[in-house]
């Protein structure tokens, strides 16, 4: 049976830019393969951060992910720093990991740009990721387009630890990446992907109001200044997401609406928002009945860490003995 694997940083808000670009995909899949799906502290802690908050984030990523549907009878949820062998993989993987590889990443290259000091910790960041997906051997990763190059270089490791040490047996699978129609979400701002860091998302459990004080101001097709100009709808961001969240034909009313200036961006955005609650509202009031019970998280997280360090330790009985560490 085909197995999946995926990881979402506990970055302190679950937007919908991760959900339509990978847990969405994680919830429909889980029915359709083993899945295993990990919130990745050790990947958190590369930027500055408060101790007490990475507990916080920690649990409030696992409620949002329950919340979002990641059903816990059926497929894996747990914390990458419950199973030790992740750091110990990803070492050994440093060592078969061309430095030029690592350089070449887009999100390094973007993010060590922005900063002062570089640490060994942001370079090696998609030597950790390898190491998450190949520890489980995984076969297939559901992600956002953003994290295909990273998956890329988890084939190449894979490749380079096969050919050094196992030459005759694909020990590591080479993992494919499996994308979504929305696989990039672009910000409120119309103008970069949405992401936490640039302050332009939605977040999967904000309120209807929250919501609409976010979606009002957003950015439009920018060439429609009056609310007579026709608009192009494939230009305007509120378009595609209608496309993630509205019915096929109300997908192609918006459409007519917009290109023929029957509506304003605002009558637009307020179809936006009742379908946008229409999907949200189940996920919502099962966020609520989880805070609720905090213990019913957390025992999903210890189930899923119990299940994760014995295949953990499985695989890397496995590296050791081909790379001679045993007896
Ligand atoms: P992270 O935490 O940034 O994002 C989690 C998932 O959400 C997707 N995503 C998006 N998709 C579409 N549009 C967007 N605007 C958007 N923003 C985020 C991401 O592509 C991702 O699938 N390095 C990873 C975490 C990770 C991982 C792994 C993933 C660690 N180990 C192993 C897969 C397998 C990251 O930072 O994702």
């Amino acid at each position: 049976m085909a197995r999946i694997f995926s990881g979402i940083q506990p970055s302190g808000e679950l937007h919908i830019g991760n959900y339509l670009g990978a847990v969405k995909n994680w919830v429909a899949l889980q029915h359709t393969a083993e899945s295993i799906f990990c919130i990745v502290d050790y990947h958190a802690i590369i930027a500055a951060y408060e101790p007490a908050q990475l507990r916080i984030r920690r649990h409030e990523m696992a409620l949002g992910l329950l919340a979002a549907g990641i059903d816990p009878t059926v497929s894996t949820l747990f914390v990458q720093s419950d199973v030790p062998e992740h750091t110990e993989l990803a070492w050994i993987f440093n060592t078969v990991t061309p430095l030029g590889e690592l350089e070449r990443q887009t999100q390094f290259k973007d993010k060590s740009q922005r900063m002062e000091s570089v640490s060994a910790g942001l370079l090696n960041y998609p030597i950790l990721q390898a190491a998450d997906i190949l520890l489980y051997r995984a076969d297939r990763v559901p992600v956002g387009e953003d994290q295909l190059q990273h998956l890329e270089l988890s084939r190449v490791i894979a490749r380079r630890w096969n050919a050094e040490f196992a030459a005759d047996e694909a020990y590591f699978p080479e993992p494919q990446p499996v994308l979504t129609p929305t696989r990039r979400i672009m910000g409120l701002d119309g103008q970069s992907k949405m992401s936490k860091s640039m302050g332009n998302t939605i977040g999967l459990l904000e309120t209807r109001e929250a919501i609409w004080a976010k979606l009002r101001p957003a950015v439009t097709d920018p060439k429609r200044i009056k609310k007579t100009d026709p608009g192009t709808p494939e230009v305007c961001n509120i378009y595609h997401l209608h496309k993630a969240f509205s019915p096929p034909e109300t997908v192609e009313h918006v459409a007519v609406q917009c290109s023929t200036a029957g509506w304003g961006c605002i009558d637009c955005k307020k179809v936006l928002a009742e379908s946008m609650e229409t999907e949200l509202v189940p996920i919502r009031s099962r966020a609520a009945a989880l805070r609720e019970d905090p213990a019913r998280v957390q025992s999903a997280l210890d189930a899923g860490a119990d299940k994760c360090r014995a295949l953990a330790r499985e695989t890397i009985r496995g590296v050791r003995e081909r790379m001679g560490f045993d007896g």
